[in-house]
C-alpha cells in the first residue's frame, strides 16, 4: 500500500483518502480510509508528547461536544483534541439541558445546528440516532457512540495503539494477528466496532461469551466465537475485556457478578493460557475484580489500557482535522 501523501492529504494515486462528511462508523470506511485516519494520528500522537501541545490547524472553528449519556474518557479526549487543534469546544451535558424539559432530539440537534456549530460529536443511548441528527445538521457530526451500534473512535484509537504495540510502522495493517475480545458482546458497541475494524485490518479476530450475551449473528462479521473462554484464549497475542453494560440489559443476562468472574473474568493464571506476552486492552470504564483483575489492568509493559487513553486524544483530533477540511477550504477537498 503507498505511503499517503499528507501534504496534499491524498494518496498518491490522486484517490481522495477520506470522502466521508460524516464519522457514524467504523462499518462505513474502506480498509484504505481506517488506515488513512490511523496515519493522521500518528503526527497527533507525536504532537501530544510534547510539552507545547497546541496547533492551530481549527482555530475560529465550534465544536460542540452534545452528550446525552455519560462518559469521562470520550468526553474529555474530544474537548482536548478540540482545543489542541485551537477550536472553541462547547459541551452540552443531556442533563443539564432542555433535553430534561421535553425538547426532542431532532430540536436539540437543529438548535445546535442554527448556532453554527462546524462539528458536533454526539453520544446517545439509542442506535441509529447519531445519523438521525447527522442528516439534518449542515456540519459534520462524529458518533460518540450511539446504543449497541459503534464507537467508531474507540475502534479506531484501539487499532492505532494496537498497530503502535506490535511494532508496527506507519502505513502497516494487523494482517494475521490474534486478537481475542471477550465479554458483553451482545450489547457493547465497543465490540462491534473493533470487529469492523480489526477484521478490516486484517486481525484474525475471536469473540468470547456466555450465550445470552454472544449476538445470534455474530459469525458473519467474519469472527470466531467461543463460549469456553481459555478455549478462546489459546494462541491470542492480544486479550481485548469489556466491561458489562448493565445499562443497556433488561432483565438479568448472567447468574452472579462472582460466577461471570469465575468463567470469564482475566486474572493472571487465564492470561497464562494466551500466547506468551499477550498484551491486554480494555477500552474502560473497567469493573476491576468482574471482566479483569487489578494485577492484570496494571501488568507493566503488557497492559496497553492507559496507552489506549492517550491514543485517543491522537484519534479524535486526526478526525476533527480530516472532517472539517472541506469547512476550512483545504486545498483538494472542496
Ligand atoms: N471507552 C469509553 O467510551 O469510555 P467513556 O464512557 O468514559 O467515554
Amino acid at each position: 500500500m503507498p505511503a499517503p501523501d499528507s501534504s496534499q492529504n491524498r494518496y498518491p494515486e490522486g484517490r481522495a483518502a477520506f470522502p466521508h462528511r460524516h464519522l457514524l462508523g467504523v462499518g462505513d470506511l474502506a480498509r484504505h480510509e481506517i488506515l488513512y485516519l490511523l496515519d493522521q494520528a500518528e503526527e497527533w500522537v507525536a504532537l501530544n508528547k510534547r510539552a507545547a501541545k497546541h496547533a492551530d490547524r481549527l482555530a475560529g472553528l465550534t465544536i460542540i461536544n452534545a452528550f446525552f449519556e455519560n462518559s469521562t474518557r470520550t468526553l474529555l479526549s474530544f474537548e482536548i483534541a478540540g482545543k489542541r487543534l485551537g477550536a472553541d469546544v462547547v459541551n452540552m451535558h443531556a442533563a443539564q439541558s432542555s433535553v430534561k424539559k421535553g425538547e426532542t432530539l431532532i430540536d436539540t440537534a437543529l438548535t445546535l445546528n442554527a448556532m453554527r456549530a462546524d462539528a458536533i460529536v454526539i453520544r446517545h443511548a439509542s442506535s441509529g440516532a447519531v445519523r438521525l441528527i447527522a442528516d439534518k445538521v449542515d456540519c459534520p457530526v462524529l458518533n460518540a457512540g450511539d446504543g449497541q451500534h459503534e464507537h467508531p473512535t474507540q475502534g479506531l484509537l484501539d487499532a492505532l495503539t494496537l498497530r503502535q504495540a506490535l511494532g508496527k510502522a506507519v502505513g502497516d495493517d494487523l494482517n494475521g494477528r490474534k486478537v481475542t475480545i471477550c465479554g458483553d458482546i451482545l450489547h457493547s458497541r465497543v465490540a462491534r466496532s473493533n470487529i469492523l475494524c480489526l477484521t478490516a485490518l486484517g486481525a484474525e479476530v475471536r469473540v468470547c461469551a456466555p450465550p445470552a450475551l454472544m449476538p445470534s449473528q455474530v459469525a458473519a462479521m467474519g469472527v470466531e466465537p467461543f463460549h469456553d473462554f481459555d478455549a478462546a484464549l489459546a494462541g491470542a497475542e492480544v486479550v481485548m475485556m469489556l466491561r458489562l453494560q448493565q445499562e443497556r440489559m433488561s432483565g438479568r443476562f448472567i447468574p452472579s457478578a462472582r460466577e461471570y468472574r469465575h468463567l470469564y473474568g482475566l486474572t493472571l493464571e487465564r492470561l497464562a493460557k494466551a500466547a506468551p506476552q499477550a498484551l491486554v486492552m480494555h477500552p474502560g470504564p473497567m469493573n476491576r475484580g468482574v471482566e479483569i483483575d487489578s494485577n492484570v489492568a496494571d501488568l507493566a509493559e503488557r497492559s496497553l489500557i492507559t496507552r489506549q487513553v492517550e491514543n485517543g486524544v491522537a484519534i479524535r483530533m486526526a478526525c476533527l482535522e480530516v472532517l472539517t477540511r472541506k469547512r476550512r477550504g483545504v486545498e483538494g477537498w472542496a
